[in-house]
């Protein structure tokens, strides 16, 4: 991740696997592209986010601290804008491959943004996304869809199919994506029900679930195609604290079982607390700081101390 600044993405850039070798392990550093240069125009919307007078990077050291991984998914100098909202400003990121990841951020900060840029749902303005190094912009409609199955996705609110049962919504994936007979599918699918706790479940409609049995069926859906990389969107949104404890010792099994690249959305830190090994805090459109989740907690950054530990006094404020 560190050492690519200087890679042209975007706009039909082949990517160099051996530049991609080179990232993998590229050693810890501090990305000063993350902060505030001299000069630099900042959007309308990002400045009215900043105290009168100050920096708006000033928390950022764009940090980056060894992961002992290679990236699964990496965002280089990415941005975004809708209309005049620029949501990414110059995004640096690599996310950790056989690690549960968490990407933190106040609320509207982009983090949906992101995992659409991952599977290709949004294009970057500018930079790119590579997914296991190859450019997921770059990509052609049949490559994007290859690309695709190697992710599982739990978009934040299970979406699963309301006039489908649980079994149908689970075996949706498989019937779509592979040439597998029913007694395969069927074989599957009560595996990975029965690895989220909804076997006696399956034959229930989704308005029939708590919330709680719906994201679980989301994430039983998610797993089905063996996925490589698997995204959740704040999957512990709407739950009570005990559901939420239990879906996050549910992930860290599954993610024990299977491996993988996990990444999980959450506004949630007793989550990232209790699941986290890398943690990317979100602000602005750039990362403060990224790291191993035990050294982030212990991080001197006073806005990384303070987002942390959900504290109200500190550099981050409600405007
Ligand atoms: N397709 C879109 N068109 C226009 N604006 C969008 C679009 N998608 C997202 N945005 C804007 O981008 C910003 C970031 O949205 P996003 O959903 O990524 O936030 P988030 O960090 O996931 O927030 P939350 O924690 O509340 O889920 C918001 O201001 C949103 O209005
Ligand atoms: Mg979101």
């Amino acid at each position: 991740m560190s050492e690519q600044g200087g890679r042209q993405g975007g706009a039909g850039a082949p990517i160099d696997p051996r530049q991609w070798e080179a990232s993998r392990s590229a050693p810890a550093t501090e990305d000063t592209r993350a902060r505030y240069t001299e000069g630099e125009e900042v959007p309308d919307n990002i400045r009215e986010q900043t105290r009168e007078g100050e920096d708006p990077y000033q928390w950022h050291s764009g940090r980056t601290r060894e992961h002992g991984s290679t990236d699964a998914v990496e965002f280089i100098d990415v941005k975004k804008s809708f209309g005049r909202n620029t949501i990414l400003n110059g995004l640096n990121l690599g996310l950790p491959d056989n690690q549960i990841s968490m990407i933190l951020g106040p609320s509207g900060t982009g983090k949906s943004v992101c995992i659409k840029h991952m599977v290709g749902l949004l294009y970057p303005d500018e930079g790119d996304v590579l997914v296991h190094g190859e450019s997921v912009p770059n990509m052609a409609d049949d490559e994007l869809f290859e690309m695709r199955k190697k992710f599982g996705v739990l978009f934040q609110d299970g979406a699963l199919f309301g006039s489908m049962n649980v079994f149908d919504n689970t075996a949706f994936p498989l019937r779509q994506h592979t040439e597998k007979g029913e007694e395969e599918i069927a074989e599957i699918v009560n595996r990975r029900l029965q690895e989220v706790g909804l076997t006696s479940a399956r034959d229930k409609m989704p308005n029939e679930l708590s919330g709680g049995m719906r994201k679980r069926a989301g994430f039983a859906r998610a797993l089905v195609l063996d996925p490589d990389i698997v995204l959740f969107d704040e999957p512990d949104s709407g739950l009570d604290p005990v559901r939420t404890a239990l879906l996050c010792e549910l992930i860290q099994e599954v993610h024990a079982e299977n491996g993988g690249a996990y990444c999980v959305i959450t506004h949630d830190i007793m989550s990232a607390r209790r699941v986290a090994d890398y943690i990317a805090i979100l602000w602005k459109g750039r990362i403060v700081e990224s790291g191993p989740a035990s050294e982030l907690f212990n991080s001197d950054n006073q806005f990384v101390r303070q987002f942390l530990s959900g504290e109200a006094q500190g550099p981050l404020g409600m405007e």
